[in-house]
């Protein structure tokens, strides 16, 4: 499956659900993640992410493996629901996109 990584983090920018065929992603307060059970590798969601945060788990940095395993969890987590439809990023996503290693900021 493809997984949402980092960058995702306070930012939001939603261009992602609005191409997936398969209505794989579920948003939570600052993150989305997608579902490795609907996803079916077709790869259109990664050019729509202005920020690059969305690699194909086989192709995942060593230093991000750890969100294959976290998007399959956050997919499943009772508070987080599918979201199909793009709307505005978050409030300081300019502030945030270029900011590293975000992951101790994530909200359940
Ligand atoms: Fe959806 Fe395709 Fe992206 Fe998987 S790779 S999340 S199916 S757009
Ligand atoms: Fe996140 Fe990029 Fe989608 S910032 S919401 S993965 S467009």
């Amino acid at each position: 499956p493809f997984v949402v990584t980092d960058s995702c983090i306070q930012c939001k920018y939603t261009d992602c659900v609005s191409v997936c065929p398969m209505d794989c992603f579920v948003e939570g307060p600052n993150f989305l993640a997608i579902d490795p059970d609907g996803c079916i590798d077709c790869s259109m969601c990664v050019p729509e992410c202005p920020v690059g945060a969305i690699y194909n788990a086989t192709d995942l940095p060593a230093a991000m493996a750890h969100f294959e395993d976290l998007n399959a969890r956050l997919a499943k987590h009772p508070g987080w629901k599918p979201i199909t439809q793009a709307k505005a990023p978050m409030p300081n996503h300019e502030k945030w996109k270029d900011v590293a290693d975000k992951l101790p900021m994530l909200q359940l």
